[in-house]
């Protein structure tokens, strides 16, 4: 199929890159021409495992296209997938401005189109305009009245969302664990949506089609579960700590019951990333709009929020209060929410590092591949070091905020001579208590017993 991606960022890259790869013949896509530039070169501008070279294998088979030309883009496409931001408004609510600036733009380019009765068989079936971005529930109907104002033409839509992880997002579009499409028509666009994407469930995986405002509020309430295990696990540790328990021994204790399973609930500094916290706001907000109350999840990301903070206040009291941050060098592995991305949005450790340089100390930190989008954001603020260990020399304690692999088993022994004290902040709870005794640090993790230092109470 002749497919557009409109958004070029971590969704629109991949999703479009994966389409292509299955043969469609693909164009991304973006209002920003520094990135179709670095596309068009062979440089992706984002970092994704494996994107690279998938990129360049079939942008060099002539599927995969990158511009800024809209018109084109939306006039050749038999689908169009909208995969722009929507990041949270100053009130929380999922901004729709991209979107339907997009819209609007694909309502013109359709009006102008020589189809949907030109001499191409292609052509005689109307485009189908796919929302991908995460939006609440009634963006679909906002985007056709949208397309409407500017043509009378026939276009169908449908509604997508994405659930792919970035740092494994090839693999979560290419062997999804299901496909969700909303439609209003379920044997005309269901059934050309489920020809598309039928090749990447032959594992046996489901394609879910459904109504349209049901598949959009699948993507939130999916995210809001997802956040919501991470906030519970992150207030238990928060009590293991105030009462000595281990939450490590809890949560074996604990996840060993089938009905509640052991995936997603690791305590640390909490989520980050452009998706759980602007989508657990935007729940809230469709709350407060339908004077549907959803305490909950306010209470998610009111815990969330807080997890970083609270974790800032061990640092403080271990050192005895903010003032004596002032002068200070603070070693900082990890930038990026999460391992596998560059993306810093939300990013706890951004928070941390602010914190700190506000409070007069010095950040070192290391990335593995989050410095530019780190410096974007903080600028030279704080150091940057491509070798994890040179953070360190001279530094009052080392902070972990991102469980890269590449940081869970590293030498202790240097770890330890070049901090100018033995100290480890320790934000994802790498390491083991036992083994940070045997080799000698002060040691402050996540709802874990401190080791050769005075318990800090959480909160
Ligand atoms: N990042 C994720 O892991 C993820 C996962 C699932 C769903 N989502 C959702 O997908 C959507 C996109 O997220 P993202 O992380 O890819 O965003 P992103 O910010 O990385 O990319 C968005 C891109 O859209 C471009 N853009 C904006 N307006 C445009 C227009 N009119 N025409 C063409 N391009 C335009 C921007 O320049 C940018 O490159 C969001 O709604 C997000 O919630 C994201």
């Amino acid at each position: 199929m002749r497919i557009t991606m409109v958004g070029t960022g971590y969704v629109g890259l991949v999703t479009g890159t994966c389409f292509a790869n299955l043969g469609n013949d693909v164009t991304c896509l973006d209002i920003d021409p520094k990135k179709i530039e670095k596309l068009n070169n062979g440089i992706s501008p984002i970092y994704e495992p494996g994107l690279d070279e998938m990129i360049e294998r079939n942008h060099d088979a002539g599927r995969l296209h990158f511009t800024t030309d809209a018109e084109a883009a939306y006039q050749s496409a038999e689908v169009i997938f909208i995969c722009v931001g929507t990041p949270s408004d100053e009130n929380g609510h999922a901004d729709l401005k991209y979107v339907l600036a997009a819209a609007g733009d694909v309502g013109k380019a359709i009006e102008g189109a020589p189809g949907p009765t030109g001499g191409d068989p292609e052509d005689r079936r109307a485009k189908i305009v796919v929302v991908k971005s995460t939006v609440p529930v009634g963006t679909n109907a906002k985007v056709r009245a949208e397309i409407s104002q500017h043509t009378n033409k026939p276009f169908k839509m449908a509604s997508n969302p994405e659930f792919l992880k970035e740092g494994a997002a090839i693999n979560d579009f290419m062997k999804p664990d299901r496909v969700v499409v909303g439609v209003d028509d379920i044997e005309g666009t269901g059934g050309r949506m489920h020809q598309l994407y039928e090749p990447f469930v032959r594992n046996g995986h489901p394609i879910f089609v459904m109504d349209i405002p049901s598949a959009e509020m699948v993507k939130y309430a999916a995210n809001a579960m997802l956040a919501t295990k991470i906030s519970f696990i992150n207030e238990i540790a928060n009590l293991c700590e105030a009462y000595g328990s281990n939450v490590d021994e809890v949560w074996r204790g604990m996840t060993s019951d089938a009905r509640i399973g052991n995936k997603f609930l690791y305590p640390g500094l909490g989520y980050g990333g452009s998706c759980f916290p602007k989508d657990t706001l935007a729940c809230v907000s469709m709350g407060k709009e339908s004077d549907t109350p959803t305490p909950l999840l306010k209470a998610v990301h009111d815990v969330n929020q807080q997890q970083r903070l609270n974790f800032y206040d061990k640092i403080v009291q271990h050192f005895g209060g903010e003032q004596n941050l002032a002068g200070k060098k603070f070693a900082m592995w990890g930038l990026a929410f999460k391992p596998g991305t560059d993306d810093v949005r939300e990013a706890p450790a951004l928070t941390l590092a602010k914190k700190l340089t506000d409070a007069g100390a010095a950040v070192a930190a290391h990335d593995p591949v989050a410095h530019q989008t780190t410096r974007e954001v903080l600028g030279d603020t704080i150091s940057y070091h491509d070798d994890l260990y040179d953070t360190l020399d001279g530094a009052a304690a080392l902070i972990v905020c991102t469980d890269w692999p590449e940081f869970k088993q590293p030498n202790f022994v240097d770890v330890r001579t070049r901090l100018a004290d033995p100290v480890i902040f320790d934000g994802r709870n790498l390491y083991k208590p036992s083994l940070m005794q045997e080799e000698g640090f002060t040691y402050l993790s996540v709802g874990r017993n401190p080791v050769n230092a005075e318990a800090v109470k959480a909160g």
